[in-house]
């Protein structure tokens, strides 16, 4: 017997793993990459416990989600107190946001954190029940420009680690037009309940959005003629899902819409989005199973990273009004296909985190357009800079660079973003001059030298 059980003891739980260098150094290079975007976009860093309070999850991420019914690792302490492994980020990057008074902070707040997730799932290559996430969240922003920012940001990662990845993109209504939505899907699904696979006719009970992650062959021919949520959508929403996809053209972006995409967590609102493996990606480094229901079980769409916009669970944890929006990459599936590549180019060299030397101000939803693919030239130039995408006056951006201590400001209105120049203004005189944005770009480039 002895032997047998010291056997088991020589091996790591069942869905984890020991990483030892090689693996780690991929897995550090991806952090790294990822921090150093996010830094320079503005987000900072929080680390939050690896346990939480038992009941945080459960409301906020939705009791009938697979998450929260079956995967959560909750256990007692000595002292009786209920905690629970934490399955994901975003719920508790809410909770700090109220626990430290975020709110009294210039919003929006940007935030960022790395580290092990925990979910008790079915492991399959790909999948673990401890794993590492990147998330980025962007808290106390209403407006498109912070899902464009985490998309901008989360895809020049992955270009920035060489990995080609699809980015499908849906929007989920709110709370004003997603129960009609809603209720047409019931009804479609009632008529052909008889038919459904067993998993469906739990969830057409409990969660029928979920209705839609089903990868069961007999259940495709439904979810292919089920209502789609873009067809009940109200004015706002639907104004809202604009912006954001006019974001995405105007970062040339390439997206697809996937009108069956809902994601695992019931805290979204509005717009959702994932990236997911190409074919090519795959047939240069085959990774494992799906993240969650609404990946393929054949491990053909892996994916890769996923969020959305979660206006609604600021008052289910707190009873307060916050509009965010957010994303969380899979680290190992990520070092799965960094690692298989058969050679490693050389990198761009990523600018270190320094105090910002300039700040560029946006007036109007044109120059907001344009300044976030500016700043792709301001990192590859590397000048240290500093936004604040989500103010509109000027005063109120003028006043924020003069607190950061720059010395220059960069000014893009209306004018300035049809004519492709920019303002340079020197924060100490006053000074003014209007340049085309290459020449200005040039001028601070030498500088910062
Ligand atoms: P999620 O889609 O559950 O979203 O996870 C994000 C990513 O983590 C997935 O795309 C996948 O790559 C990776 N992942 C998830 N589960 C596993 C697993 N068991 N093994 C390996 N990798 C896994 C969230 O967690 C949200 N908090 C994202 C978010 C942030 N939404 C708004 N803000």
């Amino acid at each position: 017997m002895g032997s047998k059980v010291k056997r088991e003891l020589l091996k790591t739980p069942r869905g984890t793993r020991d990483l030892l260098e090689s693996e780690l150094s991929v897995v550090r290079k991806i952090q790294k990459t990822a921090q150093e975007f996010s830094s320079y976009y503005g987000f900072q860093e929080i680390q939050t416990p690896h346990f939480e309070h038992a009941e945080l999850f459960g409301a906020s991420l939705g009791e009938s989600t697979d998450v929260v019914e079956k995967q959560t690792y909750t256990f007692r302490t000595r002292g009786g107190d209920a905690l629970v492994l934490r399955p994901e980020g975003t719920v508790p990057a809410v909770r700090a946001y109220f626990e430290h008074g975020l709110g009294s902070w210039p919003q929006p707040v940007m935030l960022y954190y790395s580290g092990s997730f925990f979910r008790h799932e079915s492991p399959q290559k790909g999948r673990f029940r401890e794993f590492n996430q990147f998330g980025l969240e962007i808290l106390g922003e209403e407006l498109a420009v912070a899902e464009a920012t985490i998309i901008r940001v989360c895809s020049l990662i992955f270009k920035e680690l060489g990995i080609e990845t699809s980015l499908e993109l849906n929007t989920l209504g709110d709370k004003e037009c997603r129960p009609t939505w809603k209720k047409e899907l019931v009804a479609f699904y009632r008529k052909h309940f008889e038919k459904l696979c067993k998993d469906c006719k739990r969830r057409f009970k409990e969660n029928p959005l979920r209705l839609l992650d089903c990868k069961e062959p007999s259940c495709q021919e439904f979810k292919a003629k089920a209502p789609q949520m873009l067809e009940y959508v109200c004015e706002e929403c639907k104004a809202h899902f604009k912006e954001v996809l006019e974001f995405m053209d105007s970062l040339e972006l390439p997206y697809r819409l996937n009108p069956q995409l809902v994601r695992g967590f019931d805290y979204y609102t509005r717009t959702v989005f994932e990236f997911v493996t190409t074919g090519k990606t795959e047939a240069e480094g085959e990774t494992g199973g799906p993240a969650s229901p609404s990946a393929s079980q054949g491990g053909k769409r892996v994916e890769l990273g996923g969020g959305g916009r979660y206006d609604y669970l600021a008052q289910v944890l707190a009873g307060k009004d916050l509009a965010a929006a957010g994303a969380a990459l899979g680290i190992d599936r990520i070092a799965e296909l960094v690692s298989s590549r058969p050679e490693e180019k050389d990198r761009a060299q990523l600018l270190k985190t320094e105090r910002p030397q300039v700040f560029l101000i946006q007036l109007g939803m044109a120059a907001k357009r344009k300044i976030l693919s500016l700043m792709e030239d301001f990192r590859k130039a590397r000048i240290p800079l500093a936004q604040s995408l989500s103010k509109d006056s000027l005063r109120g951006q003028l006043r924020l660079a003069s607190k950061l201590g720059v010395e220059f400001s960069l000014i893009m209105g209306q004018k300035e973003a049809l004519e492709g120049t920019i303002i340079i203004r020197n924060m100490d005189s006053g000074m003014q001059e209007t340049l085309p944005v290459a020449k200005a770009l040039e001028r601070l480039k030498l500088k910062f030298k």
